[in-house]
């Protein structure tokens, strides 16, 4: 009560202060600012008039119409508005492009156009800045990626040695989940095998860049990889993290979140230095140990890098940080499906049998000979889109597609599931059939494979999915070799999941029961 008087007695003494000099002056801005508001509007609504889209709320846009599973719902409103409309989350006008037309004419036709990065805050705050997924197409970006690209290469495809040496990483990864999956299963015991993915998928990226690997019972390591998942659910297509800043002033979910993501950030970034450092001192020019002292050379010691120092760490927190989520989650999917589908786990044991036998583990020379379970993988991929936008792109020019002009600096949003959803591209894409892949002689079908979209395309496609599709092949095969998953009964396996950058099964809960004898291989890190 005493301040609201206060307050009012203030506030009228200034409107008598003021009252008379004033008052003209008062009305000629209202009326002045009325005027430009109405003639901004007026602009706006002939801009946006050039791209469809449903009607946007003041304040939050359409963020309340994304629903739990925002892919579907923008893919159904394609159907309204088309395969390019234009949406509002927050304060942030974001255009989305649906189908494999679109896509294609946007990220192929138009690869630089469309080949920016959001200026949002939680982007600019990933590895200081410095991010080479994060960060928005530039001459800087397009050098750093060269970067990180050619010594991916290096250490995983450039030559067969290379190779062999990429594969026994792999198959080290792999042969230990075998034993942690029968120790989770001992005494019949169902478990949760997503952060053994994890666990895996980080100690193959840690030992081609660090030169060492982590047991599946470090404490520390797996705290560090549990709060990494927290990552996706702030920089997926549709969080309100960016575009309603304004939820950063009170408690509230979405607050809870960034709080969560900005800590993990830090965290993960920390751990990366810290192994930067100790590469840094005891870096020797003769002598290339790992893909860390690999980016050293390059980025501080090479000739014509333009890259600055503390490019290097934000190099190794990329290629650590960009597969783990994502090799997790589509290896739980296999999992889910296999059991799902035991039919399919039978078929895919026969095979193996066949092809490789019980006394050697899979190789990756058993692949072309194996293309039911490449099939398998191809169809997990397409069906459960798992990955179901790419990272949110943004415009780098004013740019038309589709006769649809969309101005520079636009966020984009490109939905990947509605590719693989798409029912002219394929029959019944709401059936899982790795059938589909397989071509009369029971081949794989490369023009049906190459259509999945899952890595993005263009400027900005994925530069680990070789590496990622040989690790899912060696995984499955020597799971599949291995093993027999089952699920448990009272928690049947269903496609429910969760979403973020990646959707994540939510219920999966299985057993492994050893199938033959148990193989192993020395670990070459
Ligand atoms: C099944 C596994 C994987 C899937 C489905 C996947 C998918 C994707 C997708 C959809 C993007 C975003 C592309 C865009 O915004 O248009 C991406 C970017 C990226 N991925 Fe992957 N990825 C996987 C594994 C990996 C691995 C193992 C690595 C590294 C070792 C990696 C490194 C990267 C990097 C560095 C980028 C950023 C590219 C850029 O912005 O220029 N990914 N990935």
């Amino acid at each position: 009560m005493a301040i609201d008087s206060e307050f009012g007695v203030k506030s009228s003494s200034i409107i008598k202060e003021w009252s008379g000099q004033v008052h003209p002056a008062l009305v000629a801005s209202f009326v002045f600012l009325f005027c430009l508001e109405a003639c901004l509007w007026v602009r706006n609504l002939r801009l946006k008039r050039r791209l469809p889209g449903p009607f946007a709320w003041p304040v939050v846009g359409n963020a309340m119409q994304l629903g739990q599973m925002p892919h579907i719902t923008l893919a159904k409103l394609a159907k309204k508005y088309g395969n390019v409309y234009q949406i509002r989350l927050g304060c942030s006008d974001v255009v989305v492009l649906n189908g494999d037309q679109a896509i294609h004419e946007a990220l192929i036709q138009h690869s630089t156009e469309f080949a920016g990065r959001p200026n949002f805050v939680s982007f600019q705050m990933i590895s200081g800045g410095r991010s080479l997924t994060f960060s928005n197409y530039s001459k800087q970006w397009k050098a750093h990626r060269k970067v990180a690209q050619s010594t991916l290469r290096a250490f995983s495809s450039a030559n067969s040695q290379t190779k062999k040496a990429f594969e026994q990483h792999v198959l080290a990864e792999a042969t230990e989940l075998v034993q942690v999956f029968l120790r989770h299963s001992a005494n019949g015991q169902y478990f949760y095998p997503a952060y053994e993915f994890t666990v895996a998928a980080a100690n193959i990226m840690c030992a081609l860049c660090f030169g060492r690997r982590y047991g599946h019972e470090d404490l520390e390591f797996r705290t560090l990889l549990h709060r990494v998942e927290k990552f996706g659910e702030t920089v997926g297509a549709g969080s309100l993290v960016d575009v309603m800043p304004w939820l950063q002033s009170f408690p509230n979910p979405v607050r809870n979140i960034y709080e969560t993501f900005k800590s993990v950030n830090n965290d993960f970034f920390t751990y990366v230095k810290d192994k930067v450092v100790q590469h840094r001192e005891s870096f020797n020019p003769e002598v290339t140990r790992d893909m860390s002292d690999a980016i050293i050379r390059v980025i501080e010691h090479g000739e014509e890098s333009t890259l600055t120092r503390e490019y290097v760490e934000a190099t190794i927190t990329d290629l650590i940080g960009a597969g783990q989520d994502t090799m997790s989650t589509v290896m739980q999917w296999i999992i889910l499906l296999l059991v799902k589908y035991p039919d399919y786990q039978a078929k895919l044991q026969q095979l193996i049998d066949k092809v490789v036998g019980q006394d050697r583990l899979p190789s990756i020379e058993d692949r072309s000979n194996l293309a039911l379970l490449d099939a398998f993988i191809f169809e997990t991929m397409r069906f459960t889109s798992f990955v179901p936008f790419t990272i949110p792109h943004s415009t780098t020019s004013d740019v038309t597609i589709e006769s649809l002009r969309i101005p520079k600096d636009t966020v984009v949003f490109i939905n990947q599931w509605s590719v693989n959803h798409d029912p002219l591209k394929w029959k019944d894409p709401h059936v899982f059939d790795p059938m589909r892949f397989l071509d009369e002689n029971g081949a794989l079908d490369r023009d049906r494979t190459n259509s999945v979209m899952i890595f993005s395309t263009g400027k900005r496609r994925c530069i680990g999915s070789q590496i990622a599709k040989v690790q899912v092949f060696l995984f499955a095969a020597v799971l599949l070799h291995q093993l027999t998953f089952e699920s448990n009964l009272s928690v049947p396996p269903t496609l429910n999941c969760s979403y973020g950058l990646t959707l994540k099964p939510l219920q999966l809960n299985v057993r492994a029961k050893l199938r033959g004898k148990l193989l192993g291989v020395v670990s070459p890190a």
